[in-house]
């Protein structure tokens, strides 16, 4: 472990310059203008696996932007640990709010500041460079293989593909995934559940075509009017969900299971600060733990209709538009949720309107356990970095593909993630402390020793 020590620390400006390089690439999958920055990135993490010490490392094409994969296999009579992670980014915009150029990482007060920093090119890199490690100093305890795709951010539809086809070459003892938080280094923890994801469109349409609001205004129903209240209704006084049947299938904690996810440190009054806001606000009878965690959500993403332009034009627009995202908990099945939120969102609409539900992608819940050997593992290497035992907590995100791990390999994760909440993950000027990327690259060989042991 001295050997660890000694790589890392003879090696620690290069693996941070690595990682803003990889940053500089704007390897964005929602937008396809940056097809080729994507691809661009694939190659080099294909590359990077390969300097590392892997045997052999591949870009895989898809339908959609390549899955990097690659592998180094000591002896197949050791456990395999199989590392996950996504090389691609969120969009950047808006522009306007960053301090500096997303796709231009500089390094501030110890911290990283690029689009992908924390999630998940500044994540997934301390595996390349934890397995280096390994490998150079001759100490790798377990075979690795590393998958790294390109479409998280766009809901993974390829990479269910691509678990289906190549089963056999997936074969493996656990899935490692740095893609989550933590609560602080002070307070090291580890998710232990990720909510699922249910995500549509929604289109009313009132008059055939936008109008004078002052001609034909109070005459017919204006769609934006009543899409407003049809999404108001969606909450009741208590920020219940008002769909009916949503809940149906909600799995409840247990008094035990409440408190221990309670027991968490959190500092309310500083929690408010650092968001701005005079208050949280959630489901009535939910602490802020739960309801970011255990509870599911309905929550508008985006609005839009009529005129937003500057100044002022009278307009009774034609249409109006929204983006609903869902959170989903354990035992919450997205599909079904999405038929049920469809029925109820139709059955809103008023006279004079038409109402269209398009469905996005989803994703299930995940819980992760917390008695198997690799969580212990986990939970023994974040001991030993960091002096301290972590805290079980449950995530509010979601990575739709750790629940077909389970279900297309069989095969179980552990979410050791060095992220922390106010990296601005998928905001203007995400970040990642320095600090946290090299306690992550020092933390995972101890996984892989004490996995194998
Ligand atoms: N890494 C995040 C998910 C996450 C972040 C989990 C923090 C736990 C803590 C991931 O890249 C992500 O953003 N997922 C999307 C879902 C996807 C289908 C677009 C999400 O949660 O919105
Ligand atoms: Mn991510
Ligand atoms: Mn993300």
């Amino acid at each position: 472990m001295e050997a660890w020590k000694a790589y890392l620390e003879d090696n620690k400006d290069r693996f941070l310059n690595e990682l803003l390089d990889l940053l500089r690439i704007p390897s964005v999958s929602a937008d396809s203008k940056y097809k080729g920055d994507v691809a661009k990135c694939a190659e080099a993490v294909k590359q990077a696996m390969l300097d590392a010490g892997c045997d052999s490392a591949e870009v895989c094409p898809t339908a959609g932007h390549p899955i990097v994969y690659g592998e180094k296999i000591v002896n197949p009579a050791l456990p395999t640990v199989l590392v996950y992670g996504h090389y691609d980014v969120q969009p950047a915009d808006p522009l306007e709010l960053w301090h500096s150029g997303p796709f231009e990482p500089v390094i501030k007060e110890g911290k990283i500041f690029a689009r992908g920093a924390c999630d998940d090119k500044g994540q997934f890199y301390m595996h390349i460079k934890a397995f280096e490690i390994m490998a150079k100093t001759n100490t790798l305890q377990c075979n690795v293989k590393m998958m790294i795709e390109g479409e998280e951010e766009v809901g993974s539809a390829n990479l269910a593909t691509f678990l289906e086809d190549n089963v056999e070459k997936l074969k493996a003892d656990i899935v490692l995934v740095s893609d989550t938080s933590m609560i602080s280094m002070e307070h090291p923890s580890i998710e232990t559940g990720l909510r699922g994801l249910a995500y549509l469109e929604v289109e009313v349409t009132g008059p055939n075509r936008d109008l004078h609001s002052g001609v034909y205004g109070g005459g017919v129903a204006n769609p934006i009017n009543e899409l407003c209240k049809m999404i108001a209704s969606l909450h009741d006084e208590n920020k219940h969900i008002t769909i009916p049947g949503f809940y149906d299938k909600v799995q409840e904690l247990t008094d035990a299971e409440r408190k221990a996810l309670n027991d968490a440190p959190f500092d309310l009054k500083e929690y408010e600060e650092e968001l701005g806001v005079n208050s949280v606000a959630g489901e009535k009878g939910y602490t802020t733990f739960e309801r970011t965690g255990v509870r599911p959500t309905l929550d508008v993403n985006g609005i839009w209709g009529g005129y937003t332009g500057e100044g002022a034009k009278t307009v009774l627009p034609s249409k109006a538009f929204a983006k609903i995202s869902m959170r989903l908990v354990p035992n919450q099945v997205s599909q079904e949720i999405t038929e049920l939120f469809q029925q109820h969102f139709e059955s809103l609409a008023t006279p004079g309107t038409t109402v269209v539900v398009r469905p996005h992608h989803g994703g299930e819940p995940v819980v992760t356990p917390t008695d198997g050997k690799a969580y212990q593992a986990a939970a023994k290497a974040l001991e030993t970095t960091f002096g301290k035992a972590p805290i079980p907590t449950r995530g509010g995100g979601s990575i739709p593909i750790i629940a077909l791990f389970e279900k297309v390999l069989g095969l179980k994760t552990v979410l050791l993630g060095f992220g922390l909440d106010n990296d601005n993950i998928h905001s203007p000027n995400e970040k990642y402390d320095v600090a946290n990327y090299f306690k992550g690259i020092e933390t995972i060989p101890y996984f892989h020793k004490y996995f194998a042991e």
